[in-house]
C-alpha cells in the first residue's frame, strides 16, 4: 500500500472501506474511505487515523514515506471512532507523539481510550510551527461532534476539512476532478443531509471562520479531496446549512392494500398540475438515508401510513423519528393516509410532523378505499391555498 503525495510533502495515507454499506444507518451503496494525511516537515506529523480494521493499511501507507515511530504529532480534529480508531495502535509505535486535540477532543479521547499519552490542547486561533509550515486550528463544535476542529496549513492553502465537504466514496480516485462533480455532488448531498443536517448553525460559523483564509485545497476526511471545485460546494454549504429550499415535494409512504399509496398518487398528481416537482418514495423499495438527499431542498414534505393496530406502519414510524433527528427547518407539511375504522396514524403523523416545527397543512384521510374524485379535489383545496 503506498501513500499518495496530495501536495508537496503532504501525503493520503487513509484506508478505503470498499464494502462498508451501513454507517450508523446511513446506506452507504459506495463505501467510504477514511482520510488521514501525514505532513513531513521538521516534525512529522499526522492528521487523523482511520478505523480500526484499517489500520494496517494506514501503516503501510504511512511506512511508503517514512517510519511511523518518528511521527511527533497526531492530530485528531474529531474523536468519532472513524478517525481515532487506530490512535490506541499508532500510539503504542510512536510512544513519544503528542496528540493534539481540542478541548473536547481531549476529554472525548480521554474517555474512549485509557491510555496515557501526551496531549496538547488547542483552540481556535492556536498555532503550531512544524518547520517550513504552520498548522492553525479552527474550533468546529458540533460539525460533527462538540470536539470537531479543523486544521488549516496556510503555507499550503490546504485545509482539513474532517467530516466536513466529506462524501461516503470509495474510490481510486483521491481527488475530485478525476471523479467528476456530478458524481461527487450527490454523495456530498447525501453526507450532509445524513450526518450534518441537524447542525445547520453550526457550520454557518464555521463556513465564517474559515471564509477568510486562503484555500486551494480542502482534504475532509472522507472521500475526494475538493481541488477544482471548492466553491461549488461551498456554495452549497452555504445552500443547505441555510435551509434553503427549492420548489419541490416529497412524499413518503408506505401501504397495506393500496389505499395510501392511491392517496399519495393523487398528491402527487396535484402538484404536478401546479408545476411542482413531486417525488414518491414508498418505504418498502426505498431507504431513508436516500429520501434525505431530496428532502434536504424540498419545501414541502408529505408522509402517508394507513393505520395498523391503532398506529403507524413501523416503517413509517422509524422514517419519522430519523426525519425528526435530523430536524430540517422552514419546510411545509401535510400527512395523509386510509383508515378502516379509528384513522389515528394520520393524526399521529400530522403530531409528529407539526413537533419538527413544519408548517402544517391540513391532513388528508381516506376510509378503507379513496375516492378519487373526491381526495383529488380536497388536495387540490388544500395545496390551492400555499401554491
Ligand atoms: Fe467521520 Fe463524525 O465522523
Amino acid at each position: 500500500m503506498k501513500a499518495f503525495e496530495i501536495k508537496n510533502d503532504i501525503y493520503w495515507v487513509g484506508g478505503i472501506d470498499w464494502t462498508l454499506r451501513d454507517f450508523h444507518g446511513y446506506l452507504t451503496q459506495r463505501g467510504s474511505t477514511y482520510n488521514a494525511y501525514l505532513i513531513v516537515d521538521e516534525k512529522i506529523v499526522l492528521v487523523d487515523t482511520v478505523k480500526h480494521y484499517l489500520c494496517e493499511e494506514m501503516l503501510d501507507r504511512i511506512g511508503s514515506v517514512t517510519d511511523p515511530s518518528k511521527i511527533d504529532y497526531i492530530v485528531s480534529n474529531h474523536v468519532e471512532m472513524d478517525h481515532s480508531g487506530s490512535l490506541p495502535r499508532l500510539m503504542e509505535i510512536c510512544r513519544n507523539a503528542t496528540v493534539i486535540a481540542s478541548p473536547n477532543g481531549e476529554i472525548g479521547l480521554k474517555k474512549h481510550f485509557t491510555a496515557d499519552w501526551n496531549f496538547k490542547v488547542v483552540k481556535t486561533g492556536d498555532s503550531i510551527n512544524i518547520g517550513k509550515r504552520n498548522l492553525n486550528f479552527v474550533l468546529t463544535q458540533m460539525v460533527h461532534w462538540p470536539d470537531s476542529m479543523v486544521t488549516y496549513i496556510p503555507e499550503d492553502k490546504l485545509l482539513l476539512s474532517n467530516d466536513s465537504f466529506g462524501q461516503h466514496i470509495a474510490s481510486p480516485e483521491r481527488f475530485d476532478d478525476e471523479l467528476g462533480w456530478e458524481n461527487i455532488r450527490d454523495e456530498a448531498a447525501k453526507y450532509y443531509a445524513n450526518i450534518v443536517l441537524p447542525y445547520g448553525m453550526q457550520v454557518g460559523k464555521a463556513l465564517n471562520a474559515v471564509s477568510g483564509l486562503e484555500i486551494d485545497m480542502i482534504a475532509p476526511s472522507h472521500g475526494l479531496i475538493w481541488r477544482k471545485n471548492i466553491n461549488n460546494i461551498c456554495e452549497l454549504y452555504k445552500k443547505w446549512s441555510g435551509n434553503v429550499t427549492e420548489d419541490k415535494a416529497i412524499i413518503v409512504y408506505d401501504a397495506m392494500w393500496g389505499s395510501t399509496e392511491t392517496i399519495a398518487r393523487i398528491i402527487y398528481e396535484v402538484f404536478e398540475e401546479k408545476g411542482i416537482k413531486a417525488y414518491l418514495f414508498d418505504l418498502k423499495k426505498n431507504h431513508s438515508s436516500d429520501i434525505m438527499t431530496h428532502i434536504l431542498t424540498a419545501k414541502y414534505i408529505c408522509v402517508g401510513s394507513p393505520t395498523l393496530n391503532n398506529g403507524m406502519l413501523p416503517s413509517v414510524s422509524a422514517f419519522l423519528t430519523y426525519l425528526k433527528g435530523l430536524a430540517p427547518k422552514n419546510r411545509i407539511a401535510l400527512a395523509f393516509g386510509s383508515y378502516g375504522w379509528g384513522g389515528q396514524s394520520i393524526s399521529q403523523i400530522n403530531d409528529i410532523l407539526a413537533g419538527c416545527s413544519f408548517d402544517m397543512l391540513e391532513f388528508i384521510k381516506a376510509q378503507y378505499i379513496p375516492d378519487i374524485i373526491e381526495i383529488k379535489e380536497l388536495t387540490r383545496r388544500i395545496l390551492g391555498g400555499i401554491v
